[in-house]
């Protein structure tokens, strides 16, 4: 199952994308991880040593890889003519991290031209190996998307099962993720479902999600203290204690849609 993770910025696509990939790999599922945002932070909530997740060069900030697959150095100037088609089937294995013995992290970077600057090689690399991922990993693929990412572009999404769009009980966030489940549905994506997070009052954030959203099962994740406890220190999700708020409600959540489904 593919799954994608997306929202209006801070509102938890991140904590979110780690919890289900560490809790789908505890149950005995392969899950493969894909960050794709250009300020990656997804190492750090599996749990990886901040001062080690720096070092993690993303695939697209990868020029020596890039170079030796696409045949182009990135900056290399306009019109240069690079291999579209570039190898991708090692990177999971050459550039991907081990979480644990289910789970393999691979910080894609940003896919988006306009923040890389140009549209060049290193995005036709990290594209191209989104996609083989998406239809050659034997497992879960979680994607954790940049708010209003390249992710819907075509040749992508459609690849997708289910996407997550996550958002705060507020009316603007709300709405940001209506307008995903709408792009979502135009790109063939098959099942979305939005998680509202950090709730405080249940009733009142259900009410809210149900005046703005139609046409898609609303999940309720609560309001977790634990969360920026450990924000505060540094660590990853896998810190949480398995008791707490935010993992009770993302297990519920995998019960309920991924568990069902897969
Ligand atoms: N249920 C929750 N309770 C309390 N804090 C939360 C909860 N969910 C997420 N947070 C906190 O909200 C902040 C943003 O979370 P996160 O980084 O996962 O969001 P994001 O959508 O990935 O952000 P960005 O758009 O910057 O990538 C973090 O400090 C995180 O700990
Ligand atoms: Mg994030």
């Amino acid at each position: 199952m593919r799954i994608l993770i997306t929202g209006k910025g801070g509102t938890g696509k991140t904590s979110l994308s780690a919890a289900l990939s560490l809790l789908l790999s505890e149950i005995g599922f392969k899950v493969l991880a894909l960050d794709t945002d250009s300020t990656p932070n997804l190492a750090q909530s599996l749990g990886i040593d901040p001062s080690i997740a720096d070092e993690i060069t993303p695939l697209a900030m990868n020029d020596e890889l890039i170079r030796e697959r696409t045949g182009v150095l990135p900056g290399s100037g306009w019109g240069a003519i690079f291999k579209l088609n570039p190898k991708v089937d090692d990177i999971i294995e050459k550039f991907g991290v081990k979480i644990n013995d289910n789970l393999s992290l691979v910080v894609v970077g940003s896919i988006d031209a306009s923040k890389q600057g140009c549209l060049c090689p290193a995005i036709a690399l990290a594209k191209r190996f989104i996609r083989y991922s998406l239809r050659r990993f034997d497992g879960f693929v979680i994607v954790d998307s940049e708010a209003g990412a390249e992710v819907f572009g075509r040749g992508l999404a459609e690849n997708f099962d289910m996407m997550f769009t996550i958002c705060e009980p507020t009316v603007k966030s709300i709405k940001i993720s209506r307008n995903m489940i709408r792009l979502a549905k135009q790109l063939d994506i098959k099942r979305s479902i939005v998680v509202v997070n950090k709730v405080i009052d249940n009733e009142l954030a259900m009410k809210l999600a149900e005046n703005i959203i139609s046409g898609a099962p609303i999940h309720i994740i609560h309001y977790d203290d634990n969360l920026p406890a450990i924000e505060y220190n540094g660590y990853g999700i896998n810190k949480l204690p398995k008791e707490s708020r935010f993992m009770i409600d993302t297990k519920q959540l995998i019960d309920k849609y991924i568990l069902i489904e897969s």
